[in-house]
């Protein structure tokens, strides 16, 4: 992320109106960059997601030694180090990323380098414990401090086991797939609510033989990846801002192209219904195991209702809730979160931040160790955001402010560069005041 801090002023506006293509997804970039470092051959990724983050994995695997170009139109190829990373010269910078650093644990530790993973303060804060237990009992010698990184790696041969995830995380389960791939023996794991499945979707992808017996998942040691070309789907958590915006204005009409509507990431798109937005599918279809859509999207007459989100829905929509939090006031009943404490554990403790804007708008509601109720029918002010350099808050804030009395200032914004660097510019040609 860019140590200049920017500030971007955002005016009420009376309606969205357009189409709309988001970068590609986000969550998927990240594996296909690592699943392309460690296949033989060249893989040609297009719609590569333009975030900061992905780019940060693409780092790593030319630290690693996989080369990779960058043309233009968001194309990516990455040719691949059939199996063997190098020891790198340095640290291995995984930026502001959570995703590079935890999966890619998983795919290096195998390998016999002893690796340094380091990361902006935001990451260096974050909990790495989850994922040296599971690569500890395969065998991996990891040292953290306090629990965090900077992480020491001392790779080596990893042994499989059998892991039942304790936290809903996607990026354990793929620490744990991404070793189980080059661990002696068949891994297999379940997780307690399902998350989402794009490395269970890219391994295979890449060749490799996954399977599902109920709810227990295995992969085999010893497969070898082969590159692929892909097109990334655009990113519905990157959507959903316009989404989310497009609810608030009666009038509001949006299209999204291309975008990525696994149904492990969807759940979204039920809440919006739930709310009273009414979404058409205009066009789906399959590639390479993810589904791609044209989506249209606008409000029921009798405008947005409430919601109340919940248990395995929170883990489901999990980097939704910030921006659904914002938009709260202006439903008719409200909504509330609970079961979401991971929120306090993302890029910034996003229950704070939520409720520090909230109030700074002029907002009422409940905070709780796990969620936020926020009473509908409300009406906020214009205020000076602080988005805690956390990409989800300034675009979150950014959607609210459309909906104020008044204009207001998001201190940091530059941080939406993290997964969507084009935001403010689409905000500005589909925002109409
Ligand atoms: C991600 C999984 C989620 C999500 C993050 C991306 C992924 O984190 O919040 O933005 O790509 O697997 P957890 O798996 O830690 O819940």
């Amino acid at each position: 992320m860019s140590s200049i801090a920017t500030t971007q002023i955002i005016r009420p506006a009376r309606t969205l109106q357009g189409s709309l293509t988001v970068p590609g997804d986000k969550s998927i970039s990240h594996r296909y960059a690592m699943l392309a470092g460690i296949a033989e051959g060249t893989s040609k990724l297009s719609n590569f997601s333009t975030g900061a983050d992905p780019h940060s994995s693409l780092g790593c695997m030319e630290a690693l030694g996989a080369t990779v170009v960058r043309g233009a139109d968001k194309t990516v190829e990455v040719t691949g180090t059939a199996g063997s990373f190098i020891q790198p010269a340095g640290a291995l910078d995984c930026g502001n990323s959570g995703s590079t650093m935890r999966m890619l644990a998983g795919l290096i530790a195998p390998h016999p380098h002893t690796f340094t993973m380091i990361g902006d303060h935001s990451l260096t804060m974050r909990p790495m414990e989850r994922i040296r237990k599971p690569l500890m009992q395969m065998g991996a010698k990891i040292d953290l401090v306090d629990g965090h990184a900077p992480i020491t790696i001392h790779g080596g041969p990893l042994t499989a086991i059998d892991f039942d995830t304790p936290i809903p995380s996607a990026q354990v389960k793929t620490a744990v797939l991404f070793a189980g791939l080059q661990a002696e023996g068949t891994t297999s794991l379940s997780e307690a609510v399902r998350t989402r499945d794009h490395s269970e979707h890219a391994l295979r992808a890449f060749g490799a033989t996954l399977t599902r017996t109920g709810e227990r998942l295995s992969i085999a040691g010893g497969q070898k990846l082969k590159a692929i070309e892909a097109t990334v789907p655009g990113d519905l958590s990157s959507a959903a801002f316009f989404l989310c915006a497009a609810l608030l204005f009666p009038d509001s009409n949006l299209v999204l192209d291309s975008i990525g509507m696994n149904p492990t990431r969807a759940a979204l798109l039920d809440v919006i219904v739930a709310l009273g937005g009414r979404i058409k599918v205009l066009q789906v279809e399959e590639h390479h195991g993810e589904m791609i859509g044209t989506i249209q999207v606008n409000v029921a007459p009798g405008g947005l209702k409430g919601a109340e989100i919940s248990g395995a829905l929170s883990a489901q929509i999990i980097d939704e809730l910030p921006v659904l939090a914002a938009i709260a006031p202006y439903t008719r009943d409200g909504i509330t979160i609970r079961d979401a404490k991971e929120l306090r554990v993302k890029e910034s403790d996003r229950i704070a931040l939520v409720a520090k804007n909230l109030k700074a708008m002029g907002a009422e509601f409940t905070e709780y160790e796990d969620g936020l109720a926020i009473p509908g029918n409300q009406k906020l002010h214009g205020a000076v955001i602080d988005s805690g350099f956390d990409h989800r808050i300034a675009m979150a804030f950014s959607v609210a402010a459309l909906r104020a009395s008044s204009e207001n200032e998001i201190q940091g914004a530059e941080a939406a560069a993290i997964s969507f660097p084009e935001f403010f510019t689409y905000l500005d040609s589909l925002c109409q005041c």
